[in-house]
C-alpha cells in the first residue's frame, strides 16, 4: 500500500522529536499502522536549521499554508504552537478534508469547540493525545479505557515545567529562575513560560480533561487558575518541615450543582503518591464509579515523550481514516449531540 502522507507544521522540540520517532521506529510503526507514514512537507521559520535535520527527504518551506494546501497531504500535524496562525492552519486543513494531529492545548482550550465541530461536519479527525501530559496516553485512557464509567473526579500534576521547578528548588536548593532556565533549555517550557508558571498551561489541559471526563464543551474561561510564581524557596522548605510537598495540581470533579475546575499550588502530604512525582514527570489520578481510582504516570514534557504521543495519533488516524466517521470514537468521548450544559462552578 502507498504511504500515508504527512505535513508537519513546526520542527521544534516536538516536531523534531516527531521526525526522529518516525525515522527511528519506521518499520515498527508501519507494521502497526498498516502503511508507512511519510513526512512529505514541513513548515518552519528557519529553513536552513530544518534542513540540517531532514536533508532533502521532505519539502521544507516557510509558509504553513503551502503545506496544508498540498493535495497529496493526508494528515496535517500542527506543532507550531499559539492560537492565531495555528487556528487558521488547522481550520484550513479541516476545510480541505485533511485529518489533523495537534499537541497544542492552548489552541484546543480556546478554539476546541469550533475545531471539533468543523471536523465533525467535514468527517475528518482531530487527534490531540500529545496536548495533555506529554507521553502519557491519558486522552485514550479517558476516552476509551474508562468509557464504561461515570467519571467522578480527576486530579494530577499536568505541567512538567512547574513540577520540575518545584522539585529542583526543593532537592537542589536552586532559585526559581535558575530552574526555569534549565526547563527551557531542556525543551519543557512553553514559548511563553508564563503559561507554565502562572498555571495557564495546566488549566488548558485540565479543561480538555474535564470535557473528556464529563461530556461538557471546552470552557477554559471558567477555570480557576493560580500558578507558582509567588512561591519562594522558604515556602517549599517550610512545607517540607510540616510533612508536605507543594505541587501545582489540576483538579476537577462533578458535584450535584456543577463541575469544579481548578489549578493551584497544593500542600500534598509527603507520603502520598502525587507528592513523590518529581522532575518533569506528570501523574493523573482518574476515578470512575465502576473502576475506582486509576493512575497514569510518565514523562509530561520534552522531545521524544511528546513525539511518542504525536506518532501514536498518526498511527491511529492512519488506521481509522477509512472507517465510517460515525463509527469513530468521538473527540470529547461523548457523541457531539450528547454534550451537556452542566455549569462550571465559580470559586
Ligand atoms: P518550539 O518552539 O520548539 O517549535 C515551534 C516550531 O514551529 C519551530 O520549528 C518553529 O520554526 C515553527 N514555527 C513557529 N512559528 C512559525 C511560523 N509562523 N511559520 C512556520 N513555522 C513556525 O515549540 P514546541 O515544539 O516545544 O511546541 C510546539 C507545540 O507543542 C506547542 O503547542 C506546545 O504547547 C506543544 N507541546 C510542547 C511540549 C514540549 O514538551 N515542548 C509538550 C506537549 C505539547 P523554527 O524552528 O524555524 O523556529
Ligand atoms: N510546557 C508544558 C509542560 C509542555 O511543561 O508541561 C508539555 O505540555
Amino acid at each position: 500500500m502507498s504511504p500515508i502522507k504527512v505535513g508537519l507544521l513546526g520542527l521544534g522540540v516536538v516536531g523534531g522529536g516527531t521526525w526522529k520517532v518516525l525515522t527511528r521506529n519506521a518499520e515498527e510503526i508501519a507494521r502497526r499502522a498498516g502503511r508507512r507514514i511519510e513526512v512529505s512537507a514541513i513548515a518552519v521559520r528557519d529553513v536552513e536549521k530544518a534542513r540540517k535535520l531532514v536533508g532533502d527527504q521532505a519539502q521544507v518551506c516557510r509558509d504553513g499554508f503551502e503545506v496544508v494546501r498540498r493535495p497529496d497531504i493526508d494528515i496535517v500535524v500542527e506543532i507550531i504552537g499559539g492560537d492565531t496562525l495555528a487556528r487558521e492552519l488547522v481550520m484550513e486543513a479541516i476545510a480541505r478534508g485533511k485529518h489533523v494531529v495537534t499537541a497544542n492545548k492552548a489552541l484546543l482550550a480556546k478554539h476546541g469547540n469550533e475545531i471539533f465541530a468543523a471536523a465533525h461536519q467535514k468527517g475528518v479527525m482531530v487527534a490531540f493525545e500529545a496536548a495533555v501530559a506529554g507521553g502519557i496516553p491519558i486522552i485514550k485512557a479517558i476516552r476509551e479505557g474508562l468509557t464504561a464509567n461515570r467519571i467522578q473526579w480527576l486530579a494530577g500534576i499536568i505541567n512538567g515545567t512547574t513540577n520540575f521547578i518545584l522539585s529542583e528548588m526543593r532537592a537542589r536548593g536552586l532559585s526559581f529562575n535558575e530552574v526555569l532556565a534549565e526547563a527551557q533549555r531542556l525543551g519543557y517550557a512553553e514559548a511563553d513560560p508564563t503559561f507554565d508558571i502562572e498555571g495557564v498551561d495546566a488549566a488548558h489541559k485540565l479543561t480538555l480533561l474535564a470535557s473528556l471526563a464529563f461530556g461538557v464543551p471546552v470552557q477554559f474561561d471558567k477555570a480557576h487558575i493560580e500558578g507558582i510564581s509567588s512561591l519562594a524557596r522558604e515556602d517549599i522548605v517550610h512545607a517540607e518541615r510540616l510533612g508536605y510537598r507543594i505541587k501545582l495540581l489540576g483538579f476537577t470533579r462533578r458535584r450535584n450543582d456543577g463541575i469544579e475546575l481548578r489549578v493551584h499550588p497544593t500542600l500534598v502530604p509527603a507520603e502520598r503518591l502525587l507528592a513523590n512525582v518529581e522532575g518533569a514527570m506528570n501523574a493523573v489520578l482518574v476515578s470512575g464509579d465502576m473502576v475506582g481510582p486509576t493512575l497514569y504516570y510518565g514523562q509530561g514534557a520534552g522531545e521524544l515523550p511528546t513525539a511518542s504521543a504525536v506518532v501514536a495519533d498518526l498511527v491511529d488516524v492512519t488506521r481509522l481514516q477509512t472507517a465510517d466517521p460515525e463509527h469513530r470514537v468521538p473527540y470529547l468521548a461523548f457523541q457531539p449531540d450528547a454534550l451537556d450544559d452542566t455549569p462550571i462552578l465559580p470559586i
